[in-house]
């Protein structure tokens, strides 16, 4: 009884003008006849007192009998068969004149001969036609048809629901020509539950109040109002509202540690000369990451411009060590191919370009990026020709190893990887050079994220003027935020489904 009073009181304006006329009423049509209330009005209120498990819609097709074009012109003015017999309970008529002298369309002569005698209402003699004793009767009575097209010309009838001669009737009728038509009716009618029974027999208010005004706050006047009661379980339509895609969360969230750190942020351009993305950073002239099949050229245009003087800098280190203390590599540095314009390939040419703008007493300094990368490599479910990088570097006299692990360890530990290792690998720009792995606790093995180390003085030196060390690190993100949004192969991270997008959870770390 509790539940009931509930659901009365949660009842919207329109289901309480509807609820009170349903033990009474269960046909669509009276419902709203009754209510007064528009259809649609209806349809929505009965649709909400359906969720709540008071009523039960049944909606039923049905055959309804309409009246066709001549069907209309005879309930008017009569059937022609009618009309014959009146002209013959005056005289005999000849064939040739009985359409002329009844008043009916020469086609409609056939028809109604052939009705008339059916019913032995008339007899020929020859050409002849005569009234007969039956047809004087007829003339007398309605005929069922009559009575049929009388009822149909007001609104219509089920055909499931015609009396046995209404039946009779019709099955005449719609053998003739545009008599009778039917037409398909969807129907839908009202079933109270037992639940619906019973809130059908309780007090129901026109009224609730339906909202809480600004006034009714300021004025007191909700004091002793009844609201409606809201069902919050109640099924309704998902509303999906605008948010950021979830690797732009994740993306997010990564910038605020660094920040959180101490980190400013790395700028820079996608497109860069392999001086920046390479040259600067020591890479050889002849590594064979510098190949097309690495590395996105670009056609148009094909080079770029190379920062004087530091390119005579770096073309020293690179074929005899400079002032830097090391061989460099031997051989020619090629101008030419330092000029040409790629797709940067790391954002640690972000970490080369952003030294190169710093002073002396700018240091100690921290820097990061999080940035978009380009690879020429073959996409599967575990590469990307273009990747997320976060790049890191600490610019200090009294940086080390120890520190690298520590920033390493904190950033990975808000990414939900505690354990972090480093182990001896190898780039062209640092020195030592580390792998960086993570700790998987689902896979239960290590996974490799990144690399790490302490840049090259080859490298440090033409930069920035002097030899300090630089902590510099370069982290896949995709590989690092997959495992939150269970993605197994990477290229779903941007496969801009709405459906995932809108279903996927939120970054919340
Ligand atoms: N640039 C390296 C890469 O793209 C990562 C790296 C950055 C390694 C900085 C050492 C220092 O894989």
């Amino acid at each position: 009884m509790a539940e009931i009073k509930k659901i009365i009181e949660g009842l919207h304006p329109l289901e309480r003008k509807v609820l009170p006329v349903l033990s009474s009423t269960s046909r669509f049509e009276d419902i709203v006849s009754k209510t007064g209330l528009k259809h649609v009005e209806v349809m929505r209120a009965l649709q909400w007192l359906e969720n709540k498990g008071i009523i039960k819609i049944k909606k039923e097709l049905k055959e309804m009998a309409v009246l066709d074009r001549n069907g209309e012109a005879y309930a008017k003015s009569g059937l022609p068969e009618k009309k014959v017999l009146r002209a013959l309970s005056k005289e005999n008529l000849a064939l040739d004149d009985l359409a002329k002298k009844s008043g009916i369309k020469p086609e409609e002569v056939g028809i109604s001969l052939g009705v008339l005698k059916k019913k032995a209402a008339i007899s020929m003699d020859g050409k002849l036609v005569k009234l007969a004793d039956p047809g004087r009767k007829l003339l007398e009575k309605e005929s069922f048809e009559e009575k049929l097209l009388a009822k149909l010309s007001k609104a219509g009838a089920e055909v499931s629901l015609l009396k046995d001669e209404e039946k009779f009737a019709y099955e005449n009728l719609k053998k003739r020509k545009q008599i009778i038509k039917t037409s398909p009716l969807k129907l839908v009618s009202v079933e109270l539950t037992e639940a619906g029974k019973k809130a059908a027999k309780e007090k129901i208010d026109a009224k609730s109040a339906d909202s809480l005004t600004s006034s009714m706050l300021k004025t007191g006047a909700w004091k002793g109002k009844k609201f409606r009661r809201y069902d919050v379980r109640i099924n309704v339509p998902a509303i999906n509202g605008g948010k950021r895609h979830f690797v732009s969360q994740a993306i997010e969230y990564i910038r605020k540690i660094w920040i959180e750190m101490g980190f400013k942020e790395m700028n820079g351009n996608i497109v860069q000369t392999a001086f920046w993305d390479l040259d600067a950073l020591f890479v050889p002239q002849d590594h064979p990451a510098r190949q097309m099949q690495d590395t996105f050229y670009i056609k148009e245009p094909s080079k770029g411009k190379l920062p004087s003087p530091l390119w005579k800098k770096v073309k020293q280190v690179h074929e005899n060590g400079g002032n830097t203390g090391s061989k460099g590599y031997g051989g020619k540095w090629s101008e030419e191919e330092a000029k040409k314009n790629m797709l940067r390939t790391h954002t640690t040419v972000l970490s080369a370009q952003t030294i190169n703008k710093l002073k002396k007493e700018d240091l100690p300094a921290k820097f990061f990026s999080v940035g978009r990368i380009f690879r020429n490599e073959a996409l599967d479910w575990k590469h990307l020709f273009e990747l997320t990088q976060v790049e890191g570097i600490v610019i200090d006299p009294n940086a080390n190893m120890r520190n690298l692990k520590g920033y390493l360890k904190e950033f990975f530990g808000k990414m939900g990887y505690p354990n972090v290792r480093i182990r001896p690998g190898h780039f062209p720009y640092t020195e030592p050079s580390a792998e960086v792995d993570v700790w998987h606790p689902e896979k239960k093995e290590w996974v490799e994220l990144g690399g790490s180390g302490i840049f090259r003085p080859e490298l440090v030196k033409p930069l920035l003027g002097i030899e300090v060390p630089v902590l510099a690190w370069g982290l896949g993100m995709e590989r690092t935020i997959s495992e939150y949004f269970k993605i197994k192969d990477i290229r779903e991270l941007y496969k801009n489904d709405l459906n995932q997008i809108r279903n996927m959870k939120a970054w919340m770390r």
